[in-house]
C-alpha cells in the first residue's frame, strides 16, 4: 500500500488542485500544464512529521523542488523515492495534436530488455516513446507500458513502417500488425522509416497516402515521415493533400542538418532528431564539456538541453536508469545564445552524419 497524497502544482502563479502521487512516481492529470510548471506542493493525508528535507509550506502544505530526484523520509515510518516529474513541454503538431518535446527511444534495445526499460523510463517521466517495427521491440514496448500502471492515453507511442512493406496493401498489414503487437488500438504517430528513392519506382508517395488512410481512420492519431530528404518533402507537397506533422531526422551539434530543419520550419513540419548525442559521440568535445563545466551539468544534459532550445523533439536511448534521469533533468537550467551558437558551430556537414545518408539508403530487412 502506498501512501496517498494531495499535489498541488503551481503553474505560473496559479495552483492547480486535483494532482495525485503515490509509489514512486507523481502523476499529474493534464500534461497541458507541465510546461509552466514551477514547483510542486504535497500535503501528506495522514498527521506524519516531516522531515528537514522537505520545507514547510503555508497551511501545512510542503514544497518541494520539481524536477529533482530525491528519497524523502517522511516520519520516519516510509523511505521511498520521488522521482522526476513529466515535465517534458508539449509542441502543437500541424494537425492541432500535442507531443511531448522530449521523449524515450528504444532503438537497439534487445528485445528481452525492452519492457523493462520503457517500465523504469515511464517511472522516471517519460511520457513518450519512439520504437518501430525495424527495431523488433514493439511487443515490449506495449509490455513495458502496461507494467508501468499507467494509463495508456497517458503516453506518446511512435512506431514506423518497415522498409519492407512500402506497397500499400504490405503497409495496411504491417499497420494492423503494429498495432497487435504493441497491443493498442492506435498509436499517437505513425511514419515512413526512410523514404528508399531507389527503391518501389522511387514511390512514397502511394505509401504515403496509405499512411494518410491511417490517420482519417483514428488509427494514427497523426502520421509523418523519417529521413525525408526536401527534395522529397517537395514532392509530396506537389503530389497529395497532407503535410507530414514530423520528419525524424538524423540531428546533433556534429550534424545540424540545417536544410531539412529549415523546410519543416518554413512548412508546419516538426522536426524530431535522432541520435540526439550521436550515440555518445559528442559529448567528449571540449566545447560541449566547457559549457557543461560552467553551468554544472553533464554532456549530455547540455546536448539535448540545446536541442530543447532550437525547437526540435529529441527522445535519448538509454538501458542505463541512471542516465535516462540524467537524460531527463533538463528544464531547470538554460544554455546562453552564444553558446548555443557554440554548439551549433560544431557542425561538420555531411561528414558529421553517423547514420546512412537517405538519397541512397536502401536497406530492406529480410
Ligand atoms: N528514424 C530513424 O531512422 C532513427 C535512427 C536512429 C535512431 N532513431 C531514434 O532515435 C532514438 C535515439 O537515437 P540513438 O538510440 O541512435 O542514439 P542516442 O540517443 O543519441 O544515443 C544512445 C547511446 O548513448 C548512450 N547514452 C545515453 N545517454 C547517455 C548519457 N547521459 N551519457 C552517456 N551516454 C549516454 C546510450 O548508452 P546506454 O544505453 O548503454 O546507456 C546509447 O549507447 C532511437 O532510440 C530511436 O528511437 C531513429
Amino acid at each position: 500500500m502506498y501512501a496517498l497524497y494531495q499535489v498541488r502544482v503551481n503553474a505560473s502563479g496559479t495552483t492547480v488542485p486535483a494532482i495525485f502521487a503515490y509509489g514512486r512516481t507523481i502523476r499529474l492529470r493534464g500534461y497541458d500544464i507541465c510546461d509552466a510548471l514551477s514547483c510542486v506542493y504535497l500535503q501528506p493525508k495522514r498527521g506524519i512529521t516531516l522531515t528537514d528535507s522537505l520545507s514547510r509550506f503555508g497551511k501545512g502544505w510542503i514544497r518541494v523542488p520539481s524536477y529533482d530526484s530525491q528519497v524523502w523520509e517522511i516520519g520516519r515510518e516510509t523511505r521511498r523515492s520521488c522521482t522526476t516529474l513529466s515535465v517534458a513541454p508539449h509542441i502543437t503538431l500541424n494537425d492541432g495534436n500535442t507531443i511531448p518535446q522530449l521523449g524515450f527511444g528504444v532503438f537497439q534495445i534487445e528485445p528481452e530488455d525492452t519492457a523493462e526499460a520503457v517500465r523504469e523510463a515511464i517511472g522516471v517521466g517519460y511520457r513518450h516513446i519512439d520504437t518501430a517495427e525495424m527495431y523488433g521491440n514493439e511487443r515490449e514496448v506495449g509490455e513495458g507500458i502496461r507494467a508501468s500502471g499507467i494509463d495508456r492515453g497517458e503516453v506518446y507511442v511512435t512506431s514506423k513502417l518497415n522498409n519492407r512493406l512500402h506497397e500499400p496493401d504490405d503497409a495496411r498489414e504491417a499497420f494492423e500488425g503494429t498495432l497487435s503487437d504493441l497491443g493498442f488500438n492506435y498509436v499517437d504517430l505513425f511514419l515512413i522509416h526512410w523514404p528508399l528513392p531507389t527503391l518501389y519506382d522511387g514511390d512514397f508517395v502511394s505509401t504515403w497516402r496509405t499512411l494518410e488512410e491511417f490517420h482519417n481512420d483514428g488509427r494514427a492519431r497523426s502520421v509523418g515521415v523519417s529521413n525525408f530528404q526536401v527534395e522529397h518533402l517537395e514532392r509530396l507537397a506537389a503530389e497529395t493533400a497532407t503535410v507530414p506533422s514530423v520528419n525524424q531526422i538524423e540531428v546533433h551539434p556534429y550534424f545540424t542538418n540545417e536544410a531539412v530543419r529549415e523546410y519543416g520550419q518554413d512548412h508546419g513540419i516538426a522536426t524530431e532528431a535522432w541520435s540526439p548525442i550521436a550515440q555518445g559521440a559528442v559529448l567528449d568535445d571540449p566545447t560541449i564539456t566547457q559549457i557543461a563545466e560552467n553551468l554544472g551539468k553533464t554532456p549530455a544534459q547540455v546536448v539535448l538541453r540545446w536541442h530543447i532550445q532550437r525547437g526540435d523533439i529529441v527522445f535519448p536511448k538509454s538501458v542505463t536508469p541512471s542516465r535516462m534521469r540524467e537524460n531527463f533533468e533538463l528544464f531547470d537550467f538554460e544554455i546562453e545564445p552564444g553558446d548555443m551558437d557554440e554548439i551549433s558551430a560544431l557542425d561538420q556537414g555531411e561528414s558529421g552524419r553517423t547514420g546512412p545518408n537517405p538519397d541512397t539508403f536502401a536497406h530492406v530487412p529480410g
